[in-house]
């Protein structure tokens, strides 16, 4: 039976419920369309339209849909085309004409609007709390890191040394943007659609904004049409997890080079490593590798949804049944790699002695030998220039720098200190910038926007309490 049966004279093509059906993956909204419908049995009986033992019933028999859909013991019928359908179908065997009323005033097109906002603002949330959680493990790795100290490169040259803490932190901060991204994504979708209809409003004295209250969303939608096509939200939501799967992805290729043996910055723990089926002496860096990997497969969603959606006309099309699986998968797949990921880092020993040894090259002060000539007085093109030309009679000729510094007039033995190991990162004095002082502050500002990220979650979370 389908919800149609009084328009179409014939029943749906089996191939046409194969290839529309949607229960397959929409079932995971399932309890968020209980949640929705619940508000929607508040609304009709606060404006009248059923009477309040009507909704008692209707709320009763909703609870025992929930319960038979949490145990397990909840049948799906041939007929159920996606959660809503299956939902009111069962209302209306276990309530009889009453659950025949569930529907009043309301279009599967504002239902499910509705419960994909419900589904994508607390998975968001999730998201940022996981994404939080991780950066509390390179906070705490940055920490453990201390002075330690490797080479920051630029176009994979070993450019300056740089402190390790510095160099996670940086990751760090993308993270934190991502959760800002998600926070402010999550506060534009909580606006509910519900009161919609197909497309139009209703003809019943039925209040949106009683039902937004209901569901403890911040607003009702202003214009109808919008309120059932906008998946602005979704692609916004695919964004940010396209975006997050990037930094991700960049973690995860700094986490296979560095554990490669030619670099073996990283010491990867057991337990998330994985060996070869066929060499044994193989130890793999596949989650960073799946991380790596799984940004093409968030870009994709991105690319293809926002396809779909591209000219689609107003208002509720079909089409957009496709939102869904690209996002739940996309969340699904985000939460899995954070877990790994976190695990990952949390886990791995840094090898701060070979990092260092790497960092320690003379030329690593080369910047700091032009930066104290300028201090002396001579323009920096100059002083560039001629460290330059040092750095070059150095390779060519096979004479340590430190020689060539010594003897040059404009330099001596007083610059000597400057090729010290270490002394690079700790010349690094100004904010922001890689020195163990401005490090330390930068990690307290990293401490303190993890604290202020929480609490945007958390008033977040209770302002969905109705
Ligand atoms: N499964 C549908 C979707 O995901 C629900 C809405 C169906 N509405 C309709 N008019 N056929 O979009």
């Amino acid at each position: 039976m389908t919800l149609w049966e009084g328009r179409l004279g014939r029943s749906t093509a089996e191939e046409v419920m194969d290839f529309t059906v949607s229960l397959e993956f929409d079932r995971l909204l399932a309890m968020d369309d209980l949640f929705g419908t619940r508000a929607h049995v508040k609304g009709l009986a606060h404006a009248g339209v059923i009477e309040k033992e009507e909704a008692s019933v209707l709320g009763a028999a909703l609870d025992r849909v929930e319960e038979e859909l949490a145990s397990g013991s909840f049948d799906f019928a041939p007929g159920d085309e996606d959660i809503h359908t299956a939902i009111e179908r069962r209302v209306t065997e276990i309530a009889g004409d009453t659950g025949a009323k569930l529907h009043t005033g309301r279009s599967r097109n504002d239902q499910i609007a509705t419960d994909l906002r419900l589904y994508a603002r607390r998975e968001l949330a999730r998201v940022a709390t996981r994404l939080l959680d991780l950066e509390e493990i390179i906070l705490r790795r940055a920490g453990e890191a201390g002075d330690a100290y490797l080479p920051g490169y630029t176009h994979m040259q070993r450019a300056q040394p740089v402190l390790l803490a510095h160099h996670l932190l940086a990751h760090g901060w993308a993270f934190s943007r991502d959760v800002d991204r998600l926070l402010h994504s999550v506060d534009r979708l909580n606006v509910s659609p519900l009161g919609a209809g197909a497309l139009a409003g209703s003809s019943l004295p039925l209040d949106p904004d009683f039902a937004a209250g209901e569901m403890g969303f911040s607003s009702r939608f202003e214009n109808s049409l919008d309120a059932v096509s906008d998946r602005d939200f979704v692609c916004e939501a695919l964004f940010d997890l396209a975006l997050l799967g990037i930094h991700l992805s960049r973690l995860g290729e700094e986490l296979v080079i560095w554990s490669s043996e030619e670099f073996g910055f990283v010491v990867l723990d057991d337990a998330y490593a994985t060996g070869s089926s066929m060499l044994p002496q193989k130890k793999n860096p596949d989650v960073a590798e799946l991380a790596r990997a799984k940004a093409g497969r968030l870009l994709g969603h991105l690319a293809g949804f926002m396809t779909t959606m591209k000219g689609l006309p107003l208002a509720y099309n079909r089409d957009l049944q496709e939102d869904k699986e690209p996002l739940f998968d996309a969340i699904g797949q985000v939460g899995l790699a954070l877990a790994a990921m976190g695990g990952l880092l949390g886990s791995s020993s840094f090898v701060t002695e070979r990092m260092q040894q790497a960092a320690d090259g003379p030329a690593a002060a080369a910047v700091d030998l032009a930066e104290w000539l300028v201090m002396r007085g001579m323009p920096f093109r100059q002083a560039h220039s001629v460290v330059g030309s040092l750095v070059r009679s150095s390779v060519e000729r096979g004479v340590p720098l430190a020689e060539l510094v010594q003897a040059h007039p404009a330099l001596g033995a007083e610059a000597l200190g400057l090729l010290e190991p270490g002394s690079a990162v700790l010349r690094r004095t100004t904010a922001g910038g890689t020195g163990p002082v401005a490090v330390a502050a930068q990690a307290a500002r990293f401490r303190h926007r993890i604290d202020v990220d929480r609490e945007r979650v958390q008033h977040a979370l209770e302002s969905w309490t109705p």
